[in-house]
């Protein structure tokens, strides 16, 4: 049995099956629409989400199975104390499957010491997001046709963000990828990020404050969202959440193939003005999460009783 706490559990190999598995669902639902029958997925949300936790439940749903679960710590017995290690042990006689989002790094990983049932980690604190890394890999190979050969830029707090940590991890795994890293000095990617994957890597990177700056080299542009719940300072937020807002004009710069992703929800910091521009993708992105999360789930039920 095999968990997914940080999108390195899986080798590039078994990356590229699950996204093949992905756009097979996308084309042919009906022939997945009963792999699931029978079997339950749990969804342990303690932190707010929309897309993650809905398109599990849709994926699950789509696959013939059912979802049982909890959106919030204070609606759970987390309220009275207990921990992920006594939760994940009762849910593992109720379902066979979980996904669960904590807002402490780690939280999955412990649960998965104790599970009976394959994990999933829906994203822990300012850490990792694996699915969704798996469904902006999916989102990257079907629109752009590759994953290598790509410069790409990472834009916002890339100090909290868990989805750009993750995806810098994945990325580097392809030939001949460069990072722009874009953002306030104060949002600036952590530095074991810097030091123990970029440079260790001899990857290329440059840090840059100015999005107009990078956006003529981009094939890919990453927004994300400045996290009010990752900032202990009201102020420190108020001062950088409309640090960047791409817009039209700033579109005006980039290349006519550049792709606008956003793993949302997004705030500001793209206008709504920029939805309609054919690059912007975010949406599309959104629909791949669905694909990918039933390929997922049914190669972690295959693993499992292999
Ligand atoms: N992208 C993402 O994780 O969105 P949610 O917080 O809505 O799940």
């Amino acid at each position: 049995m095999r968990h997914l706490m940080n999108p390195l559990d899986l080798t590039v190999e078994e990356i590229s099956e699950i996204l093949d598995l992905a756009n097979d669902m996308e084309v042919n639902p009906k022939k997945y629409a009963h792999s699931c029958d029978g079997l339950k997925l749990a969804t342990l949300f303690y932190e707010p989400s929309t897309r993650t936790r809905l398109s599990f439940e849709a994926a699950m749903l789509n696959l013939g199975g059912s979802v049982l679960g909890f959106s919030s710590a204070d609606s759970s017995s987390a309220a009275k104390g207990e921990s992920v290690s006594d939760t994940i042990r009762v849910i593992s006689g109720y379902a066979d499957i979980c996904a669960m989002r904590h807002p402490k790094e780690g939280a999955p990983l412990v649960a998965s010491m104790k599970s009976s049932i394959p994990v999933i980690n829906a994203g822990d604190g300012g850490h990792q997001h694996p699915t969704q890394t798996l469904t902006d890999l999916l989102t990257i190979r079907s629109l752009k046709g590759r994953l290598d050969n790509l410069t790409i830029g990472l834009c916002g707090d890339l100090k909290f963000g868990r989805t750009v940590h993750s995806l810098i991890d994945s990325m580097i795994r392809y030939p001949n990828i460069k990072f722009l890293l874009i953002s306030p000095e104060e949002l600036r990617v952590p530095s074991y990020i810097r030091e123990d994957v970029l440079k260790k890597h001899h990857i290329p990177f440059k840090e840059v404050v100015r999005l107009e700056e990078a956006l003529p080299e981009l094939d890919l542009l990453y927004m994300t969202r400045v996290q009010k719940e990752r900032f202990f300072n009201e102020e420190d937020y108020v001062r950088m959440k409309d640090f960047y807002i791409l817009d039209k004009s700033k579109m005006k710069l980039a290349r006519p193939d550049m792709l606008v992703l956003h793993p949302l929800p997004r705030v500001n910091e793209i206008s709504v003005e920029v939805d309609e521009d054919p690059r912007a993708a975010y949406f599309k992105q959104a629909q791949y999460g669905v694909y990918v999360r039933m390929a997922l789930i049914l190669t972690l039920l295959k693993w499992k009783n292999q």
